[in-house]
């Protein structure tokens, strides 16, 4: 995985307008870079084709979002993009990583339960765009 930039931003806001109904746009990126999130993502050629961010504070390492292209899924991208945050947040000496995912994306709730994350809770009505509660994930790191 490659970790990304600025630079980068224009290309990150691209997936999310792809994937995501409530998208971060370029600022949004742009704006979390400048204040410490931690992006990598997966090229080909010259076109970024999936992405991930996290952002570390007192221990506690934040996944913003994962986002795989849908003409790349089902190829072992996201995995490798989930397991390249989670070794930022060792580097950064997290304690443990958490999340929220959409209680209805099951393939990203098991590509979490995958990487070792389980579910500890629920936001209620978290999400807009459609409403939706979020389940809460988190990973321990110690
Ligand atoms: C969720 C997402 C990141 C998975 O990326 P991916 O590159 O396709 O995932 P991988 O190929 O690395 O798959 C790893 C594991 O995830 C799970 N998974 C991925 N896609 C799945 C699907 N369509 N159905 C069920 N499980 C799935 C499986 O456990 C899989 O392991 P396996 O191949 O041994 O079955 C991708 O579907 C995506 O970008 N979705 C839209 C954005 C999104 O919802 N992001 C998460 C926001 S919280």
């Amino acid at each position: 995985m490659i970790r990304l930039y600025e630079q980068h931003a224009k290309q990150i806001a691209k997936i999310e307008r792809e994937c995501f109904s409530k998208p971060w746009s370029e600022q949004s990126v742009l704006d979390a870079i400048r204040s410490g999130h931690t992006f990598f993502g997966e090229f080909e050629s010259d076109s970024l084709i999936a992405f991930a961010g996290v952002n570390v504070v007192c221990g506690e390492g934040y996944v913003d979002n994962v986002a795989v292209c849908e003409s790349h899924r089902r190829q072992g991208i996201g995995e490798k993009l989930v397991t390249a945050l989670i070794e930022h947040c060792v580097e950064n000496s997290a304690d443990f990583i958490t999340l929220e995912v959409r209680e209805s994306n099951l393939s990203a709730i098991s590509l979490y339960e995958k990487c070792g994350f389980s579910r500890v809770g629920v936001r209620p009505n978290f999400y807009t765009a459609p409403q939706e509660n979020a389940v809460i994930m988190t990973k321990e790191l110690i």
